[in-house]
């Protein structure tokens, strides 16, 4: 019989895919994938170090696994930025686990496998990239690292440790993979890094805009996406690739983190709000549907009534498709440590339900703004509510639920009229 995985993740959309690699790597050797973690004979968490909550899952989810192997053979693996970041630690606090391997070595867990390696915590110079054991769970979307590690240093970020420097791609490797999604059978493409936009082909020099363009211009993509964009790595080459091609995403993923030049500052975040908006403000001049979604930090040390009254006030100005927001949460051997006097975590809470309630708002308007409108809908398969219904996505990433002759094949692009808008979906109808 063959041996079995199971294979638990939490995180970011990196996170996603080195779990999909991971997959794919062990289903090469043989191990078939399992969703129950009882049923299976090795067990990988991939981890999650953003913030302090995540990290403290892990030690609850190794005790539990503990036990289970009172009862039978069982190898359990810590994988991901806990991993990166507590290193040995994790093999001291929970002898139990067999091994450790951070992001840099997802490419490499046959050495962890054969080897006998339990702790794989570098970032080997020459990683390892099969894109071709990629275990990708959607049948019309691909996820394409184009560059990995963060060279940016936000006082509060934990990711430049747990995911070493910036290192490109190659350009060609890319158009490889993606070529490969394509055939198949993928139309969908999400590019991703840390700081997408930053990239640069380490042997040709080609920028983040000259890989949109050759991505966009190949046929078959429907629908290019990508992130993380950092918004002082916006270029005028990114704006014109975009602007250029209407299959590129007009909904950008842009974090802004505070709207408080003085809380910028602090953060590093190399931007301050007037640029910020002026970098919104151009992408809207060239493309005029463009919307946006951000990511925020409230209760950053020293972030006053004032600066938050900013942020607010920001996110009037820019009006967000949907947007992200954690409370400040301290991380080891950050710079952030040092700087300001902690805000008060019930000041921080009640922040954070402003400012979700002043999106909300804006993302009701927006829903509602939509009724009566024919987008175009990337469908993805029948609805999961309603087996007669299909269901797609909107180019701004929303459900969208509606009736549609059921052989659609799923890649398909229709034009839906919307005649009702739920919370978080949409209800629709096809247009001929
Ligand atoms: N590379 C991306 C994402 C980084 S992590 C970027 O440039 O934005 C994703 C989000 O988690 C961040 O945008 C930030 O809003 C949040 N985050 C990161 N560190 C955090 C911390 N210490 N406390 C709370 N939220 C944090
Ligand atoms: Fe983190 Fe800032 Fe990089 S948020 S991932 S250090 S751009």
């Amino acid at each position: 019989m063959s041996k079995t995985f199971f294979i638990e993740t939490w995180g970011c959309q990196m996170n996603d895919l080195d779990t999909q690699r991971l997959s794919g790597n062990l289903k090469l050797r043989g191990y078939q994938r399992v969703e129950d973690e009882t049923a299976a004979d090795l067990i990988l968490l991939n981890t999650c170090s953003i913030r302090e909550k995540s990290e403290h899952k892990v030690f609850s989810r190794l005790g539990r696994f503990r036990e289970m192997k009172q009862e039978r053979a069982l190898t359990i693996g810590v994988c991901g930025c806990v991993a990166q970041q507590e290193g040995e630690a994790i093999l001291k606090r929970a002898p139990w686990v067999d091994f450790v391997m951070g992001p840099g070595n997802v490419g490499h867990l046959d050495a962890v496998l054969d080897g006998g390696r339990t702790v794989a915590v570098d970032f080997p110079e020459d990683r390892h990239y099969d894109y071709l054991a990629i275990d990708r769970p959607s049948a019309t979307k691909a996820q394409v690292t184009i560059i990995e590690g963060c060279n940016k240093n936000c006082t509060f970020c934990i990711v430049p440790t747990t995911r070493g420097r910036e290192v490109s791609r190659p350009f060609d490797d890319v158009l490889n993979e993606v070529r490969a999604a394509l055939e198949s059978g993928r139309v969908e493409l999400e590019l991703l890094g840390q700081t997408v936009n930053a990239y640069r082909c380490p042997i040709s020099g080609r920028d983040f805009g000259a890989l949109l363009r050759a991505i966009a211009e190949l046929s078959d993509v429907k629908r290019l996406r990508f992130m993380t964009s950092h918004p002082a790595e916006v270029s005028d080459s990114m704006i014109a690739a975009m602007r250029d091609h209407a299959n590129i995403s007009r909904y950008l993923h842009l974090p802004v983190q505070s709207g408080s030049s003085a809380v910028l500052r602090r953060m590093k975040r190399l931007y301050t709000r007037e640029k910020y908006l002026e970098i919104i403000a151009r992408l809207r001049d060239a493309i005029p549907e463009i919307h946006f979604s951000t990511d925020f930090i409230v209760g950053f040390p020293g972030e006053t009534d004032d600066d938050f009254a900013q942020t607010l006030s920001l996110i009037e100005e820019v009006r967000y498709g949907s947007l992200f927001a954690f409370k400040y949460s301290p991380r080891p051997g950050t710079p952030a440590l040092r700087i300001g006097q902690p805000v008060d975590d019930a000041i921080a809470s009640e922040r954070l339900t402003r400012l979700f309630e002043l999106h909300e708002q804006h993302k009701r308007e927006r829903l509602e703004g939509y009724r009566g409108r024919v987008l175009p809908v990337l469908v993805e398969g029948p609805s999961r509510h309603d087996p007669d219904m299909l269901a797609g996505r909107t180019d701004d990433n929303f459900v969208v639920n509606f009736s549609g002759d059921p052989s659609t094949r799923p890649g398909s692009m229709l034009g839906v009229r919307i005649d009702q808008a739920q919370h978080h979906t949409l209800r629709g109808q096809v247009v001929a």
